[in-house]
């Protein structure tokens, strides 16, 4: 950990600020990425014992200010943010930005069966695009966007949806969640960064975090390039490069 990261210094200072990139600011590389691929970066917030939501589905709030500060920045940094549907069920969400400045994304609920109800926050009618990706033919208000996709044996192929949102000019993307959400991504080779901001807070029995494929041995666990940041009201965020894998580095 280097000694700005130590003291906090190297993150943002709280908000209102604009999100720029700095070459220490764990946003940097996202709002730098190759406009010609699709960058995608996954969150989740957790707490010391790897929960990410109580046994009752609360998660507000394992992390404190500067984490959410973060997550703001972010999203502000991105061109559109995903979600599982069984986020906006549980939080009904706004997924704008509003801790920092900056522009809100594009909003997208991964809803393949068509259970997002229209009242649902993340649908607000604000100016930024809503999506709704669906492997059903329900249909959505006035002005959400739906994109239809096939299931494999269960599940929409995350790449496809990758795919589906750079066709459409979302080169950046932040899956925020929930947790079996951006496992599958991981899964899928679909994330090319992710930010775990850990809590020091212990949940007892509750929702894990990254639940991943398994590996039959040790030598195979991934182990990505990865900076390590102390936020100011001690959260810790663990900034991962899983394109690069420091047992060849
Ligand atoms: N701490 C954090 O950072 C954080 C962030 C977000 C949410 N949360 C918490 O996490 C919980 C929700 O997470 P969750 O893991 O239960 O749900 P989730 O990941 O939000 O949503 C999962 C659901 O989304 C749909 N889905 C997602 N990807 C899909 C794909 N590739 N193909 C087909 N369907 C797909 C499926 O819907 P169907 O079930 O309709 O098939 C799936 O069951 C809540 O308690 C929330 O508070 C925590």
């Amino acid at each position: 950990m280097s000694r700005a990261s130590q003291t906090g210094q190297d993150l943002p200072p709280m908000s209102p600020q604009p999100a720029e990139a700095s070459a220490d600011d764990p946003c940097g590389a996202i709002g730098g990425a190759d406009p010609d691929r699709p960058f995608v970066v996954a969150q989740l917030g957790q707490s010391l014992d790897g929960r990410v939501a109580t046994a009752t589905g609360e998660s507000r709030w394992i992390n404190r200010d500067a984490a959410l500060d973060h997550l703001h920045r972010l999203r502000a940094s991105v061109d559109a943010v995903v979600v599982g549907i069984g986020t906006v069920l549980a939080d009904d969400p706004m997924l704008n930005v509003r801790r920092v400045a900056g522009r809100d994304p594009a909003r997208v609920v991964i809803d393949p069966a068509g259970r997002l109800p229209h009242g649902a926050r993340c649908l607000t009618p604000d100016g930024a695009p809503r999506i709704v990706v669906r492997a059903c033919d329900e249909g959505a208000p006035t002005g959400v966007e739906v994109i239809r996709l096939a299931t494999g044996t269960r599940l929409m192929d995350p790449l496809a949806i990758v795919a589906a949102l750079f066709e459409r000019g979302f080169r950046r993307l932040l899956v925020e969640g929930g947790s079996r959400t951006v496992s599958q991504f991981i899964d899928a080779g679909a994330v090319d960064r992710l930010h775990v901001l850990i809590a020091p807070m212990i949940l007892g029995s509750g929702q894990t975090g990254l639940n991943l494929a398994p590996i039959g041995r040790l030598t195979e666990a991934r182990r990505p390039r990865t900076s390590v940041h102390l936020l100011a009201d001690g959260d810790v965020l663990f900034d991962c490069d899983l394109r690069s894998d420091g047992r060849t580095a």
